[in-house]
């Protein structure tokens, strides 16, 4: 009875929310957004956020771009509820999920019981603690923006990537918050470039602006 309630009061809450007709998103988002520098997302932002972007846009955006090998081995980092880990299970040899909070990987522990090659950690993304070279592909959808020490993060995935593996950054093109510029989004490739990447660059997919470069 008591989870009927719960469920129908998030059902209530989700249809009282106004949609942004591009991004899906409510417009109220920004509210429930950790600031750079403040605490992992709590646990009622992580059940919040989860019940209502249970396959976000730019997980769309990312899956129909990046194009992914049977034996690939990948890194989502800022993964929260785990869309998109669990969407790639199937395609690729390993999908690993790492996120900030314990809420957010608790949850995503919990969607993704069912796969055997997936795995999730408590870890950001200024420290990995995977071995060097453990993946060909990382890439962190929405949630660069909230990194505290993206130099510290850029010098990680370097690390964590094979050589050859490639680094995507996935954000929604806005005007500054919550987002990436146009101008930001060169910036943070030149600075990918200074960290020891090639091929770097950025383009525009669906209103979505998609980051990259190439360890090695
Ligand atoms: C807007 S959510 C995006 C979640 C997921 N990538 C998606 O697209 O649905 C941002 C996520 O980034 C995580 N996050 C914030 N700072 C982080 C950091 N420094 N390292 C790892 N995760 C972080 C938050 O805990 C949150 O789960």
């Amino acid at each position: 009875m008591a989870q009927c309630q719960a469920a129908e009061r998030v059902t209530a809450a989700h249809d009282q929310l106004t949609w942004h007709p591009v991004w899906q998103t409510p417009v109220t988002m920004d509210h429930m957004m950790d600031e750079p520098g403040e605490q992992p997302w709590s646990k009622l932002k992580s059940t919040i956020y989860s019940a209502i972007f249970r396959n976000p846009k730019s997980t769309k955006v990312t899956l129909a771009t990046v194009t992914l090998a049977a034996d690939d081995r990948v890194l989502d980092i800022g993964c929260g509820p785990g869309a998109a880990v669990r969407q790639i299970a199937g395609r690729v040899a390993s999908a690993t999920g790492v996120d900030a909070s314990p809420s957010m990987i608790s949850i995503a522990r919990k969607r993704a019981s069912h796969l055997t090659n997936v795995e999730f950690s408590v870890r950001p993304a200024e420290r990995l603690t995977f071995k060097d070279g453990a993946f060909s592909v990382v890439w962190t959808i929405q949630s660069w923006h909230h990194w505290n020490d993206p130099e510290a993060a850029y010098r990680q995935v370097l690390r964590v990537l094979a050589p050859g593996g490639r680094f995507f950054v996935v954000e929604k093109e806005t005007d500054g918050d919550h987002g990436i510029t146009q101008t930001e989004a060169a910036a943070l490739a030149a600075k990918l470039t200074n960290a020891g990447y090639s091929d770097t660059g950025f383009s525009k997919v669906d209103k979505m602006i998609i980051v990259s470069g190439v360890a090695g």
